[in-house]
């Protein structure tokens, strides 16, 4: 059984650094915050003191950290990952990062002997616990085959992107769709609460029809009960909507709808909510037109 190492127990990391032990993989973690390895340490699980110790001791190494520039803090460096490497070492990147992030980085870990996999994951915090989220595989087969029962730990389905970078992009092009239905969403839901119109009643009516959506319905339960507590934040969609925009006009294409949902992420952002679920976009409508969405005439 392949040693796991892992770096990054943050919303995601934690739960699904338990998933991959409870599939029966010893582990060896790493937090750049100490504190986080303690469920670990007290569950008799190893820490390391760094990346780079993490790379020395395991046959996989997972990084589930913030962004790109994340992603190089814990490769390079005397205390990094690629210091410690061995031959043949995995590198399972699985955070949310650019295409072109995660393919620097694979050239950096083959140029040391290391192999490397781009896995990045689609789903929140519920789904991570659960061990259900939707693993964006990338890689030669042989290497996604290898890494194939760790995966299976962290979610199902495990859909094979392609090449290295295609995991990220697929990623980015999840949640570009993500973040501009949020925006719309909860532009909608300003719109009707300056209408006069019943809370309760526009979800009733947005769960009948064809838009109908399982975001519609948890972030709109979410928005009523002012239940803002961070699955995922504000801050990593705006994140995620920046990178699928550079992204686009990289290649030329335009994305008018996405760098709107962008420019109204940055506000909820500037207005201090970066930190709260992304359902709390809503709270720049709620601020610049004077509303309060999410009040029933029933309550
Ligand atoms: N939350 C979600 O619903 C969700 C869903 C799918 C994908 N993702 C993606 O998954 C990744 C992790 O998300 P999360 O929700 O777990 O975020 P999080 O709770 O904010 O955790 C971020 C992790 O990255 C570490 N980190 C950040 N900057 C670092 C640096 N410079 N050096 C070393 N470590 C660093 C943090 O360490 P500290 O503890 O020291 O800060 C923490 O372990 C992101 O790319 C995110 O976009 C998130």
């Amino acid at each position: 059984m392949h040693t796991v190492g892992f770096i990054g127990l943050g919303a995601m990391g934690a739960p699904m650094a338990e998933n991959v032990n409870g599939a029966g993989y010893p582990l060896i973690v790493y937090n750049r915050t100490r504190s986080r390895t303690e469920p670990f340490a007290e569950r008799g699980e190893r820490v390391a003191d760094s990346p780079c110790e993490v790379a020395q001791a395991s046959d996989v190494v997972i990084v589930m950290v913030t962004d790109d520039e994340a992603l190089e803090a814990v490769l390079e460096g005397e205390e990094g990952i690629l210091a410690g490497l061995t031959d043949g070492t995995i590198v399972l990147q699985m955070s949310t990062v650019t295409p072109a992030g995660t393919e620097a980085a694979a050239e950096a870990v083959r140029d040391v002997g290391g192999r490397y996999v781009d896995a990045p994951v689609s789903g929140t915090v519920g789904p991570a616990e659960e061990g259900t989220l939707t693993v964006l595989a990338a890689g030669p087969d042989d290497l996604l085959g290898e890494v194939e029962g760790i995966l299976a730990a962290i979610g199902e389905p495990i859909v094979d992107c392609g090449a290295v970078g295609d995991g990220a992009r697929m990623k980015l092009f999840v949640n570009l769709l993500l973040g501009d239905m949020m925006g719309a969403f909860a532009e909608a839901l300003a719109f009707g609460t300056a209408q006069g119109l019943d809370y309760e009643g526009m979800l009733t009516v947005v769960e009948a029809g064809a838009v109908d959506s399982p975001l519609f319905s948890i972030k709109g339960e979410n928005i009523a009960a002012d239940d803002f507590e961070p699955r995922f934040p504000v801050d990593l969609q705006f994140k995620d909507l920046r990178y699928a925009v550079e992204e686009a006009n990289d290649e030329g294409v335009p994305l008018p709808q996405t760098a709107a949902a962008r420019e109204t992420f940055s506000a909820a952002r500037g207005m201090g909510h970066g930190g709260e679920d992304m359902a709390a976009v809503v709270k720049f409508f709620e601020q610049v037109a004077g509303l309060s969405v999410g009040d029933s005439s029933e309550s």
